[in-house]
């Protein structure tokens, strides 16, 4: 028999099967009570390439790399699986619905259509779930949709992070006697932001999308935190950076997590970004809000900028010199076995 065949031949392991034990490793994080929203299955790490299975409160998505998991697994025959084993007694997560999100190797193929899975009511496995639930994960609480596209509208490799900006911004409250001013760039849903306003600190969010403000801001409200005490702005963040050097405005404390590739939009202002190309310039341009004192927090989950020493090659690249280094928690141990896909830094520029 060749090697194509044998392949073809050998039984992949269920999530079923699989599900049990990759929930125990993580038994401490979960128990812990410290969040609703939380990974239990890594991929390859715990048995299935491609597959990876995020619980958010009540549902779960089940997330498949075409190309990546084994040709032979069955979508909905492995949700059913998963949603028995994971609401089952020896699991007990109050799971009622698992989402499928597959991800399509070549996604520019797609010419932004999304398969009707990711958008449905109706879940692979279980009961329909309302269009967004709240997830509680540390002293906040988020909106999350488990049917909203491709992603929940939370980045669950970013929660001991989004602590961290939390206690960072307490303790300069602490210290200062007046609250941290804050940018989040790339905000997405503004998770960095609730987490640091849910202190008091003064928060700005910048994202290119308005839908995506708006969720934030009902985070905002979910966490009974006035928005209008906030600024939102619907802009591109090399834009922003530039406004805000012009308006003089100045933070404490910067927030760059960027996504890998982002379109441009030339008729509303919107460069294209990528990761490896600009991400020393971000660092230099966001470099010029700081206050004395302010401090960078700099994260990516671009492949490249992820190997060893690279992120503060671009960093240093950027500031022009090295800057000085703040300890950032580790990597949240639902995601221990990933740890090659995201890298951090956070420093002091002067
Ligand atoms: C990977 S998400 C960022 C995740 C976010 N930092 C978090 O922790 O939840 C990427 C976000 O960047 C936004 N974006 C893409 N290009 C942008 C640009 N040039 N300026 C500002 N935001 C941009 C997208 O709309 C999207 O919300």
């Amino acid at each position: 028999m060749n090697g194509h065949a044998a392949r073809r031949n050998t039984r992949i392991a269920s999530l079923r099967e699989l599900l049990p034990a990759a929930v125990d490793r993580r038994r401490a994080l979960i128990d812990s009570g410290v969040t609703e929203a939380f990974r239990v299955f890594s991929g390859d790490v715990d048995g299935l390439p491609g597959v990876f299975v995020d619980v958010l409160g009540p549902g779960a998505v089940m997330i498949v790399h075409e190309g990546v998991a084994p040709a032979a697994f069955d979508a909905e025959r492995e949700a059913a699986g998963a949603l028995e084993a994971l609401s089952g007694p020896s699991v007990g997560l109050s799971v009622r619905a698992v989402y499928h999100k597959p991800f399509a190797r070549d996604r520019s193929r797609m010419g932004g259509a999304l398969p009707s899975c990711v958008t449905e009511a109706a879940p692979c496995a279980g009961e329909a779930l309302p269009e967004f639930v709240l997830v509680r994960e540390h002293a906040w609480t988020l909106e999350v949709r488990h049917y909203d596209g491709l992603s929940t509208g939370l980045f669950l490799d970013q929660r001991e992070n989004r602590r961290w900006v939390a206690r960072w911004c307490e303790l300069f409250a602490r210290k200062h006697g007046t609250p941290a001013r804050v940018l989040n760039t790339f905000a997405y849903t503004c998770g960095f932001s609730v987490a640091a306003a849910k202190t008091g600190a003064i928060t700005t969010s910048v994202d290119v999308s308005g839908r995506y403000l708006d969720w934030g801001k009902r985070n905002f409200a979910h966490n009974a935190i006035d928005a209008a005490d906030h600024r939102f702005a619907k802009m591109d963040t090399f834009e922003f950076i530039a406004y805000a050097r012009r308006k003089g405005l100045v933070f404490d404390l910067v927030v760059l997590d960027p996504p890998s590739f982002a379109a441009g939009n030339k008729k509303k202002g919107v460069r294209a970004w990528s990761s490896v190309d600009d991400y020393a310039r971000l660092v230099g341009e966001a470099a010029t809000l700081l206050s004395a004192g302010g401090v960078i927090l700099a994260s990516t989950n671009t492949r490249e900028l992820c190997r060893p020493g690279r992120l503060e090659r671009e960093i240093v690249k950027g500031l022009g010199r090295v800057p000085r280094g703040l300890k950032l928690p580790e990597v949240p141990a639902d995601f221990a076995g990933e740890k090659e896909r995201f890298a951090a830094r956070a420093f002091a520029v002067m």
